[in-house]
């Protein structure tokens, strides 16, 4: 699907399908009113079987005067427009193109005014969204209503759709067509994350993740290391290991790095600042010896989405050759049971040199990350964020709609929400105070990696925070939002486009 941004009227655009926008009440936007004129009220006279609720949609064909083939009516709601709406509109505007037969479509909505809401808040309340926003979310909008995961069907049903371009009817500056160009991007890089996490943990191994790396340092001349299972121990990632002792598949550390930002003349001896993004890869977790309980443990497949999102965020910083310089750390490897696996009780010497007691073998996601962190230091990172499925706690608090958001600094946790808010990829800040600390007291060991019941994805992250003392560093639990239950099971792709949105703003990019 290609998309451009080019400038174009409602009715003399020739194209198979103009969309328009119509508030709730029969309230015409201007497009649709340029369009109603054109054909001499036919558009007013359909609007009787439009609701006109956000979402809502009526398909015309062959209005007189109007130069489309079709032209695809959008319900907007309320006659102000907020950033929900919008972008259920351009969803629902993508998902009824999906069965119509045009090979392209014009947007109309594009260049409605948007409210915004979250960081907007402090530039006054009324603010609106600048337009650069509503071309980023028009095509990850899009892109999320195209994307399918059908490879591994054998009757690919429905024919792939006919929709081929996507313009933006827009007069096309440069700072449009920038959004334009990381929008498409990022949506690239939502699109492998997703399908990464789709992928069945028979295929979607450690060893797979580690080739997906290479395919991306190959493509976007990154550079790669990968170490093994000798090169951990050499190493002492005590904590690491202990996990992926069971199973068959050997354990990768994968560290892919992008350098967008060469400073090739630098003036000061300042370097230029490096993002580490540490993302859990279990690439499928049954909690070992502490067996999960059968239902939906298929779910657990999905357990590698935060080594799913830093190879999305890399892919999509390097797609828009974004100045960034980003190292990414993924542990990757699965939690199995077996004559091998590691035991309740069990005492490990993690990377940092502490030792934890492994109380419960389910709570495997910290430690592979503590190793993990604790290599990361060893780029002098400035800021490090690590992304992970870690706790069904996080699901229990906040549900499916906000990532948690947990930092050792209240600036970076700032610059993360607001990040999240722009991408409308939220997060809400959970507390990190030592209180939490007590929960993790071990009779044998530095500490336990559980904390007990109570505030559990709170007792997660204060373990982490053992490891990250001489970072600046902020934790994503992405357990609820990595990905949907039920008829819609899938992943979501999510947090990267927080991610992508962090990295940009980080660097001054609006
Ligand atoms: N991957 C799970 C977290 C998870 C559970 C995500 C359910 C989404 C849905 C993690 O490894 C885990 O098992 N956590 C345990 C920790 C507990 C043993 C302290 C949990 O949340 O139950
Ligand atoms: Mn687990
Ligand atoms: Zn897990």
């Amino acid at each position: 699907m290609e998309f451009s941004i080019k400038t174009l009227s409602p009715e003399t655009a020739k194209t198979g399908c103009v969309v328009v926008g119509v508030h709730q009440g029969g309230e015409l936007t201007a497009a649709a009113r340029r369009v109603d004129q054109a054909s001499k009220g036919a558009l007013k006279k359909a609007l009787r079987d439009l609701s006109g609720k956000t979402g809502s949609t009526l398909l015309l064909h062959s209005l007189p005067g109007v130069a489309a083939e079709r032209v695809l009516l959008v319900g907007l709601g309320d006659k102000s427009t907020a950033e929900p709406a919008y972008r259920d509109a351009v969803r629902a505007a993508a998902n009824a193109l999906k069965e119509v037969d045009a090979k392209d479509a014009a947007l109309f909505l594009v260049d409605m005014k948007v409210n915004g809401a979250g960081d907007m808040k402090v530039n006054g309340a009324g603010a609106s969204r600048p337009l650069s926003w509503n071309v980023r979310h028009a095509v990850l909008g899009v892109r999320d209503a195209f994307y399918r995961f059908d490879q591994l069907k054998t009757q690919k049903k429905a024919q792939e759709p006919k929709l081929q371009e996507f313009i933006l009817p827009l007069s096309p500056k440069a700072e449009l067509q920038n959004a334009l160009q990381e929008a498409v991007a990022t949506a690239d890089g939502v699109a492998l994350a997703r399908t990464l996490g789709n992928l069945p943990a028979n295929i979607c191994t450690p060893a797979y993740l580690a080739d997906e790396a290479k395919k991306l340092a190959r493509e976007f001349k990154l550079e790669l290391e990968v170490l093994e299972r000798k090169d951990m121990e050499k190493l002492g990632m005590g904590a690491l290991l202990s996990v992926a002792r069971a199973s068959h598949q050997p354990p990768k550390l994968i560290v892919l790095q992008y350098k967008g930002n060469s400073q090739k003349k630098p003036r000061a001896p300042l370097r230029a600042p490096l993002l580490a993004l540490v993302g859990k890869g279990i690439t499928f977790d049954t909690g070992g010896i502490s067996l999960k309980p059968a239902g939906e443990m298929d779910e657990m497949k999905f357990d590698m989405s935060g080594a799913g999102s830093v190879l999305g965020t890399i892919r999509a910083l390097a797609g828009m050759r974004a100045p960034v310089n980003v190292v990414g750390v993924i542990p990757a490897c699965e939690n199995m049971p077996g004559g091998h696996a590691s035991k309740p009780g069990d005492v490990v010497t993690t990377l940092s040199g502490q030792t934890v007691e492994i109380l419960n073998t389910d709570a495997e996601g910290r430690l592979i990350l503590c190793d993990a962190l604790s290599y990361a230091e060893r780029f002098k990172p400035d800021v490090v964020l690590d992304i992970a499925t870690l706790t069904g706690a996080i699901v229990v608090a906040l549900g499916h709609v906000a990532t948690g958001l947990f930092a050792n600094d209240q600036k970076l946790a700032d610059e993360v929400r607001a990040a999240g808010d722009d991408a409308f990829d939220r997060v809400w800040q959970m507390p990190l105070w030592e209180d939490y600390q007590e929960q993790l007291r071990s009779n044998f060991a530095d500490m336990a990696n559980i904390g007990g019941r109570p505030a559990g994805s709170v007792t997660a992250a204060s373990f982490l925070a053992r490891f990250t003392r001489k970072l600046r560093w902020a934790h994503l639990d992405i357990a609820g939002t990595a990905w949907k239950s039920g008829r819609d099971k899938g992943s979501t792709g999510r947090p990267v486009p927080l991610l992508v949105r962090f990295a940009l703003r980080h660097v001054g990019r609006k």
